[in-house]
């Protein structure tokens, strides 16, 4: 499920950045965390998308002009797995311009805590 959770994230990364752009993964383990970063150089979100980008069936206003095939699902269910497994997805714009999506996973199960 995780695995599905972020292949949709690098599936946008990889649909919403034109040619020749770049896209960074940052992955990294603090204390009981598993951080990571994925930016991309893409036309990033609109400042009224942010907020809805995990309403399900929502598509941002250039995804319906465009022949992306998506079907605004996939950030519902990553948002959705994630938080399952006890972690948080942030959606922001990378300071580069593009989009930013972090977030983090609990690296040891709840009931091993302690
Ligand atoms: N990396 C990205 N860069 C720019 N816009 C994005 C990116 N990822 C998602 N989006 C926006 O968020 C919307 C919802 O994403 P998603 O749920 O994966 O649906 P879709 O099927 O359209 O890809 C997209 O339609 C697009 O407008
Ligand atoms: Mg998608």
């Amino acid at each position: 499920m995780l695995e599905r959770a972020i292949s949709n994230l690098l599936d946008n990364a990889v649909r919403y950045t034109p040619d020749f752009g770049e896209i960074k993964i940052e992955c990294s383990s603090v204390t009981d965390q598993v951080r990571f970063a994925i930016r991309d150089t893409g036309p990033g979100f609109a400042e009224n998308e942010i907020d809805r980008v995990f309403e399900p069936l929502f598509r941002g206003e250039m995804s319906w002009n465009r022949s992306t095939g998506g079907s605004g699902l996939g950030m519902t269910i990553s948002e959705r797995i994630i938080r399952r497994h006890g972690g948080e997805l942030v959606v922001d714009n990378s300071s580069l311009g593009g989009a930013l999506l972090s977030g983090w996973i609990p690296s040891v199960k709840e009931s091993s805590r302690r």
